[in-house]
């Protein structure tokens, strides 16, 4: 029997470390939005460092780990960059920036390096509209989602199953 909850409820959602400069926080309000051009939609609370980094910078990466992460991940998402060295609090590793100086994880399933070109403010987050401008994946690994339910819990899928195409 469905009732009524008091709270959101909970809705696994594909979740991904925002890195803009230095800084990084752990993102699941995202979605693509176009194809051609590849665009893609974020949504970020102002009260988040990040924000601000956003409309200085107006780029970003989006840097997808896989599940092994996802402690990592929550802990990125209990403190604030101008207190705290996440890359170093949270023991990731970064071998390069993309060309906007934006940390890439070395350690991501895949990258998506992304160009802000719009913004939209209803509701207390904003999104941040981007084209996706480069992609970067592992070379033969299957990627293992971080899914995330809220109040701290986390799932991923089951492997996945490749239907020959003929
Ligand atoms: C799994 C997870 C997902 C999150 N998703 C979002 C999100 O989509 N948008 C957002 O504004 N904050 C989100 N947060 C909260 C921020 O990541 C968190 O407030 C972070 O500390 C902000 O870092 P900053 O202040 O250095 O930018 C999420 C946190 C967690 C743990």
């Amino acid at each position: 029997m469905l009732i009524k909850q008091p709270t959101i409820p909970a809705q696994p959602r594909s979740t991904a470390i925002l890195c803009c400069q230095k800084n990084l926080m752990p993102l699941s309000w995202h979605m693509p939005i176009s194809r051609e051009p590849f665009r893609y939609a974020i949504a970020v609370r102002d009260e988040n460092i990040t924000y601000n980094m956003l409309k200085e910078h107006g780029s970003f990466t989006l840097n997808f780990l896989p599940f092994s992460y996802h402690e990592t991940i929550d802990k990125a998402g209990r403190v604030h960059g101008d207190s705290v060295d996440k890359l170093t609090f949270c023991n990731l590793v970064s071998s390069a920036n993309d060309h906007n100086g934006n940390l890439i994880l070395d350690d991501s399933d895949f990258v998506y390096e992304c160009t802000i070109i719009d913004t939209y403010q209803n509701g207390d987050h904003t999104l941040f509209i981007a084209d996706v401008t480069s992609t970067l994946t592992q070379e033969n690994r299957i990627p293992i989602p971080v899914l995330f339910l809220g109040r701290g819990q986390y799932c991923t899928t089951t492997p996945i199953s490749q239907i020959k195409m003929t």
